[in-house]
């Protein structure tokens, strides 16, 4: 309805309120689909107009295809798409949505992410600790103090939270990394790095180099930044470094990106000599290196060797970490480690996308890491995995030593289980999902690892751990025969 000059409501025409009237009528169900609409002559009787403005009003909605007149029955509905009732059509937003720059996940991975916050499922699949280990009432005290402590807050400088950054440094000392607060960047979580690094220090046609199969297949971040990815062969002892050389196509601008503790997806742990190996040859190659560390800490007999950053003495690592792996990914807290130059440019882009991480969120991991919780915590996380990998080991051999082969993890989350027996993975998904068993196939990670799945290990109750391994068991079971 409009104003008049007088500021009397100008009523629309009586045809186009009949309209109205028949379209809400049909997209609030009333009238559904076969529905017969009122007469003419009752039409024509509810809103006082004679028989020839019903029949404008009933002509233009046939016109849209909304109704149609049938022999013998009257005026029947035959359409409610909201598109048709619309007095102006939205846009096209499947166009839109096409046409974005930035690629959509594969089927399956959407399908997984939307499943992994069910709570029926049991969750095999997911990289994420369980709730049972969340440390509920040390967060609820850590929370107090900063809620004690606090002051006024708001848009923080560049680089993040001082503070943080301060208990990073001395954080990741302990692990030989000598990096001080301005050489640090808070971001939220290691994929916001990965982002940053894609559109800050990288262009289009630049190759990043990667282990295959690798959690970065899963992903279309650089691809979508116009980006290639070049897989590289592992073996146990993680990357092979000489793949770089032989492909010896490397141009400026490409960069090597690795997960050496606890690869995600096949738990693998790069050796200190395949460490030592992989810089040097990077280091000839000039190819910086982003270093993928959130893994690191949960080691179950010895700590892994010391990062690549730890021994990078000319600047060529850009490492990565995060409290999602250890502490809990709703934080989103992480942080990239480099040169101030990259750490500059990175921290201006992440001006430009979020005005930074939450001023809250990057407190509260402040005060973890300062008041020394945070070890301890890790410490009991550790614990923790050591017990559900045990039981996930001990079901595997109980239900699927026969079925499938995996290597004992040293750290991590995962198990990297091959699939003995030549079966449709989809299948097996699908099959799984019906039974409320949540998978991440092999082929998200590489297409050629098609027989193989992820297991994790981290968040499923241990009676789930178990009763979720039988059930698969016997689904692999019934595809191999
Ligand atoms: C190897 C690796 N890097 C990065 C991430 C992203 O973690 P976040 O952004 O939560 O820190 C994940 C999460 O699964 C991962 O497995």
């Amino acid at each position: 309805m409009s104003r008049n000059g007088t500021g009397t409501v100008k009523q629309p025409p009586k045809y186009k309120q009949i309209i109205v009237y028949i379209k809400e009528k049909i997209s609030a169900g009333e009238w559904p689909i076969g529905s017969v609409i009122p007469s003419q002559r009752e039409l024509a009787t509810m809103f006082g107009v004679n028989r020839s403005t019903v029949i404008t009003a009933l002509e233009e909605l046939m016109a849209d295809g909304l109704i149609e007149g049938k022999m013998g029955m009257g005026t029947v509905v035959i359409n409610n798409t909201w598109m048709l009732l619309a007095t102006n059509p939205p846009p096209d937003w499947n166009e839109y949505v096409q046409s974005g720059n930035h690629k959509p996940s594969q089927a399956a991975v959407q399908e997984i992410n939307r499943d992994e916050s069910n709570q029926s499922f049991i969750q095999l699949s997911k990289g994420e600790l369980s709730p049972d280990i969340f440390p509920l009432e040390t967060m609820k005290g850590v929370l107090r103090r900063v809620t004690e402590n606090l002051g006024t807050f708001g848009y923080e400088e560049p680089r993040g939270f001082l503070p943080l950054r301060q208990a990073l440094s001395d954080y990741v000392k302990t692990f030989g990394i000598d990096a001080s607060p301005s050489s640090i960047l808070i971001v939220s979580g290691g994929l916001q790095a990965l982002q940053l690094i894609s559109v800050g220090l990288l262009h289009r046609g630049s190759t990043v180099l990667l282990e295959r199969p690798s959690y970065l297949y899963s992903l279309h971040l650089f691809q979508s930044a116009g980006m290639k990815l070049s897989g590289l062969p592992m073996d146990k002892q993680g990357l092979l470094p000489g793949a770089i050389t032989a492909q010896k196509k490397q141009k400026k601008g490409d960069i090597l990106y690795t997960i050496p503790c606890f690869h995600n997806p096949t738990g693998l742990l790069m050796t200190e000599k395949r460490r030592l190996e992989l810089l040097r040859v990077c280091e000839e190659e000039r190819l910086p290196i982003m270093e993928d560390d959130i893994y690191r800490e949960l080691w179950f007999d010895e700590p892994p060797p010391p990062p690549l950053k730890a021994r990078d003495k000319h600047g060529h690592v850009l490492y990565l970490g995060s409290l999602s792996k250890t502490l809990t990914p709703g934080l989103r807290i992480g942080w990239v480690i480099g040169p101030e130059l990259v750490i500059d440019r990175l921290s201006d882009i992440k001006m430009q996308t979020d005005y930074g991480s939450s001023s809250l969120s990057q407190r509260v991991a402040a005060e973890w890491l300062s008041s020394g919780l945070y070890s301890e915590h890790v410490h009991m996380v550790r614990e923790e995995l050591r017990v559900r990998k045990a039981a996930a080991l001990h079901a595997l051999e109980r239900y699927m030593n026969e079925l499938a082969t995996w290597q004992i993890p040293v750290g991590g989350f995962f198990i990297w289980l091959k699939i003995n027996a030549k079966v449709s993975m989809l299948e097996l998904f699908s099959k799984a999902s019906r039974q409320g068993i949540l998978l991440n196939p092999g082929n998200i990670y590489a297409q050629e690892t098609d027989g193989y799945l992820r297991l994790s290990y981290a968040y499923a109750s241990l009676s789930d751990l178990e009763r979720g391994i039988r059930q698969l068991s016997q689904i692999v079971a019934s595809l191999s025969k």
